[in-house]
């Protein structure tokens, strides 16, 4: 018995000339997310109209089964036919037109006013931290991307890694203010003291706008396990099926600070398994422990040639692991992380 073959429509958006694929059955918005297309949504459920789209040509269905189509006649330049992207699919290849599209990688950087909701110590001077964004000017980012803080007095900004999956008001970060480390200790009290801040997003390369297919390798240290959190969620949010292994290396093994959550994707999710690694028996990152984290892959996987691997980490451990990796035959185009763009090898 073979595969039954999925029926897919084209789908091309106006004016930018994105396309992208829709499945028989799901609706536009979103095989359009699917995509790492950006497209006004709020409610996803016809009540709103943010999502509101003109038909340009081809034929959809809403969810109570009514029909719009081009087809008979055509329409004139006066005529247009509006349907909401939540609540219909197509049934045919389809040409919309709908402004403040952005297809993935293209999300423009904005400052936005959030609202502190919680500063929280998870575990060894590790905070989470919750900012709300005003409701119906969300900024919109793609899993694993990073923002800025802007805190009065000082001349640069400090940047995070969003620790949660777009698509919601909340952004989630997770900041370790150990108390030798005035400006993030600072930052801290700043965050505990004021009920509304000033933020740009989204910043960063290494994220994924749309789903791979592909198995995801994630390679955290510290707090950079926030960046793969987001990733982990976006993943799972689509229904990945694919392999998802997280590998993080700790100082010591109590800034562990979301083995809960750790045991509940693996609960939850078949296809993801993780494992924790903890520098023994110096407090240090050496180097040692650098080629551990590599070799780990490398041990637990026939090969990593097909593989996506997203890193984080001082630049000496993400250089280290991607060249133990590369040798492995891992290719360097599937390798991500955000010290790639800020750092270099000396
Ligand atoms: S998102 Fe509200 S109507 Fe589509």
């Amino acid at each position: 018995m073979g595969w039954a073959k999925k029926t897919v429509y084209k789908v091309v958006v106006q004016p930018k000339g994105l396309e992208y694929l829709c499945e028989a059955g799901e609706t536009l918005l979103d095989a359009a997310q699917k995509a790492g297309i950006k497209m006004p949504v709020s409610c996803k459920n016809g009540v709103c109209y943010i999502c509101q789209a003109e038909l340009v040509s081809g034929c959809i269905v809403d969810k109570r089964g009514r029909e719009q189509s081009t087809a008979e006649g055509g329409l004139s330049e006066a005529q247009t036919l509006s349907f909401y992207l939540c609540h219909s699919l197509p049934k045919q290849d389809c040409e919309i037109y709908l402004e403040n599209v952005y297809g993935p990688s293209e999300l423009p950087m904005r400052n936005a006013k959030c609202q502190v909701q919680q500063v929280t110590e998870m575990r060894a001077h590790v905070y989470k931290v919750v900012l709300s964004q005003p409701a119906g000017r969300r900024v919109e980012f793609f899993a694993g991307q990073y923002l800025a803080i802007e805190m009065p007095g000082r001349e640069s900004d400090a940047f995070f890694s969003i620790a949660s999956a777009p698509g919601s008001r909340d952004i989630e970060l997770h900041i370790q203010a150990d108390p030798h480390l005035t400006s993030a200790c600072e930052m801290i009290d700043y965050l505990r003291e004021s009920s509304t801040i000033s933020v740009k997003l989204p910043f960063g390369k290494s994220c994924l706008s749309q789903v791979p297919d592909k198995a995801v390798m994630l390679l955290a240290a510290g707090t950079g396990f926030a960046q793969m959190k987001s990733l982990i969620e976006f993943l799972f949010m689509n229904h990945f099926e694919h392999e998802v292994a997280l590998y993080w290396t700790l100082r010591k093994e109590s800034d562990l600070y979301a083995s809960e959550l750790l045991d509940k994707w693996s609960q939850q999710y078949p296809n993801f398994h993780y494992k924790a690694m903890v520098a023994e028996p110096s407090d240090e990152l050496n180097t040692e422990h650098h080629s551990q984290l590599a070799q780990a892959v490398i041990d637990e996987h026939d090969s990593v040639v097909d593989k996506l691997v997203f890193a984080s980490g001082s630049p000496k451990l993400v250089f280290s692991t991607m060249d133990a990796l590369a040798e492995a035959g891992l290719d360097a185009n599937n390798f991500y992380s955000d010290v790639l763009e800020y750092a270099t090898r000396d």
